[in-house]
């Protein structure tokens, strides 16, 4: 027997469960159950990752605290996986005493081997918000090709990599404002220190041989760069005990989370972690996305070394869902949140398509729509449940045969299968476990069409014979059932229910039932239904809108009082003052530099028709001439014309804002045309 200890990533605290990530945990979870049905020791850890920046962020955009979004969260993600039959021996959180127990006990381990350094970095401090900002959170023009609004570590436009510091006119996307360059000293992890450990580890079978290449040819070639580990406070995490004020970088505890995961299943269990991470007799295997593999199979194994635990004996590494071929879409409504999918169709058909997609290679995986309904239908409910559902019903009073009937050798030839599926299994590749378990399945029903039991019936004389093509039927139908369990739980509780024998061991599928009774035949399946699948692109498409009305509608907002202390309400007028003024829509046709002067651009706004007014702006700082070109504003149109230096203006547009780079045009909302009075 076997003990293996087996994990998830441990997805973000700060978003729901969609069906990419199922992928992952329904890989894993096939693959726990594969295990446990052969027999062996294997527990299943995954836990939430719930600390750094992202989730302050929503905390403070929603006025609530961090501790009370992740407990939420923790629940919903509980419920989609439990809806999913994902079973998880213990689901932790990585903000608990455990984790930050072993965090301690893993810096101390990096600090004695004195891997870590500490370095003044210079990065972007957003000073309205008081936070440092992360790469993501901040936008600028590109320092090489100069296109504008690109994001903080690579430019979308030439595919230059640089740092958010080196942006010009960066803005941070918390507060809208231009963030300053601030130093902070950060801890690094020097791993460069174990890189001939990681070369060797690497490539000693424990990754996919994708992944072994492309980490010998692309970063074992040269130095490990030093990993910053550390945050400035404020961040949302583990204060570093020796280094008040820093806080350790959410990709360091979220690995030892596994752990800290498993110390509390331990707890609860009477187990002892050294049993589990430091027994050269256990197995520790990861399942994760090609996304994060850097952290898994060059930081994660250098930690682990560090602090004399076991080095994972494989990491498995999957690809990215796509949906009919293309990249999830909130528009196209193929974003779809695992509990939307559960409104709508069945847990098992997802868990078994999947299945038929999965192998042991980095490749992504696309969910065509269409092949997902055809094959669930023809393969589960045509060729497995039909087994039952045919057949069941005519022996429900006489049982099952007391000796195994001759069936031309299929059960034997099925059972002789059972090592090569076993393997595939093991191997990863459910793809091939699933081809070769279908190939019995189209064995099985030729010999119930040709025996048509639904004819034998008919005929008194032959019930024995009736009884006996049941029979085989019935077993045959067991047998895949059993070899199905670890994707289709609730399929084989329900074979195991009909009749009468529940299915516990891999090695059910060998030995066939006898003279047994039945239950009633209770219905196992259902086709899909594509109107269902309609139904759920739809909802998907919706739910987009509601976030969207949420943000609008649903949060508590935390403006602060300093843009109106800066300027107080000036004295009251009367409706007849107000309406003196005449504000109109209208239209920047043209948009130009006035060479000499600091502030200005000169605009051409249209009333519509040939209306126009010339119009000197002092919005130069904030705009570029393009980004104004052809845009809505509103403008005092019955305002006397002034002369100026540069010639005469004829109105005025408005605007909010202290000045400098924080000025804010007025846009009216979709559907206004130039000309139309504002009042
Ligand atoms: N919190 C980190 C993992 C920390 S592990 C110590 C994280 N979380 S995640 O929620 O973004 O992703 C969790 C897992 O789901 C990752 O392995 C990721 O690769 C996987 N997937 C997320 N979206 C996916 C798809 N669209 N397709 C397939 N897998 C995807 O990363
Ligand atoms: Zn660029």
């Amino acid at each position: 027997m076997r003990q293996i200890l087996v994990t998830s990533a441990l997805p973000y605290a700060n978003g729901h469960i969609h069906i990419g990530h199922l992928v992952e945990y329904l890989q894993t979870d096939i693959w726990v159950r594969f295990q446990k049905l052969r027999g062996h020791r294997c527990i299943y850890i995954c836990a939430d990752d719930t600390h750094g920046t992202a989730i302050s962020i929503r905390a403070h955009q929603e006025g609530r605290s961090e501790e009370e979004i992740i407990a939420e969260m923790q629940a919903a993600h509980i419920r989609d996986f439990s809806g999913f039959e994902i079973e998880f021996d213990h689901y932790g959180s990585t903000n608990s005493p455990e984790n930050r127990d072993l965090c301690g006990e893993i810096w101390s381990a990096l600090r004695k081997a004195d891997m870590v350094v500490e370095k003044e970095i210079e990065q972007l401090f957003d000073v309205e918000r008081g936070t440092f900002l992360a790469d993501r959170f901040v936008r600028g023009t590109c320092p090489k090709c100069e296109s504008g609004n690109q994001p903080g570590d690579n430019c979308g436009n030439c595919g230059a990599t640089y740092s958010p510091v080196d942006l010009i006119d960066p803005v941070s996307s918390l507060s809208g404002s231009r963030p300053e360059k601030r130093k902070a000293t950060h801890l690094f992890v020097q791993i460069e220190q174990l890189h001939d450990f990681l070369d060797e580890w690497t490539q000693s079978g424990a990754l996919p041989t994708e992944s072994s290449n492309y980490l010998k040819n692309f970063f074992l070639n040269e130095a490990l760069r030093d990993w910053d580990i550390s945050r400035p406070a404020p961040y949302f995490g583990f204060e570093i005990p020796d280094s008040p004020g820093n806080y350790w970088y959410v990709w360091f505890d979220a690995p030892i989370g596994y752990m800290g995961s498993t110390r509390k299943w331990c707890e609860l269990n009477d187990e002892n972690l050294d049993d589990w991470w430091r027994n050269p007799d256990t197995e520790v295997h990861h399942f994760i996305g090609k996304d994060i593999q850097y952290f898994h199979t060059l930081f994660w194994p250098a930690m682990l070394k560090t602090a004399g635990f076991s080095l994972p004996t494989k990491v498995h590494i999957h690809g990215f869902l796509q949906v009919d071929g293309e990249k999830m879409s909130k528009s196209r409504g193929t974003f779809i949140q695992a509990s939307t999918y559960l409104k709508h169709l069945d847990p098992a058909a997802l868990r078994y398509y999947y299945a038929s997609k999965l192998s042991s290679k980095v490749n992504d995986l696309d969910l065509n729509l269409e092949e997902f309904a055809t094959k669930v239908n023809s393969d589960l409910v045509g060729k497995v449940v039909n087994l039952a559902s045919r057949t069941a019903r005519f022996v429900k009073d006489v049982g099952l045969s007391a000796e195994y009937p001759d069936d031309g050798g299929l059960f034997e030839a099925g059972a002789a299968q059972g090592e090569k599926i076993a393997e595939a299994y093991e191997a990863g590749d459910f793809n091939k476990a699933m081809r070769l378990i279908m190939e019995l399945a189209d064995k099985a029903n030729p010999y119930v069409e040709a025996n048509a039991p639904w004819e034998l019936r008919k005929d008194p004389e032959k019930a024995d014979k009736l009884q006996a093509v049941c029979t085989v039927a019935l077993n045959l139908f067991r047998q895949l059932a059993v070899y199905l369990a670890p994707v289709l739980p609730r399929l084989a509780e329900q074979a195991g229910a009909l009749l009468k024998a529940p299915i516990l061991s891999w090695d059910d599928a060998a030995n066939p039932l006898l003279g047994s009774e039945l239950s009633k035949f209770e219905h196992m399946m259902q086709r899909i239904d594509p109107k269902k699948i309609n139904a759920m692109i739809e909802e998907s498409r919706e739910d987009q809108e509601q976030e969207q009305d949420q943000q609008t509608t649903g949060h508590s907002y935390q403006d602060d009082d300093a843009a109106l202390k800066a300027e107080p309400i000036i004295e009251e007028i009367t409706i007849d003052d107000f309406a003196k003024v005449d504000f109109r829509v209208a239209r920047i046709v043209e948009a130009k530099e006035v060479p000499e002067a600091r502030k200005l651009v000169q605009l051409t706004l249209s009333l519509g028709g040939e209306e126009t007014r010339n119009v000197f702006a002092g919005i130069k700082s904030a705009y570029d001439l393009d980004e104004l070109q052809g845009r809505l504003v509103v403008m005092v149109a019955n305002l006397a014309a002034r002369k100026m230096k540069f010639g005469i203006s004829e109105g005025m547009v408005i605007a909010s804002g202290p000045g400098g780079e924080d000025i804010f045009l007025l846009s009216p909302d979709d559907g206004a045309v130039p000309g139309q009075r504002v009042h």
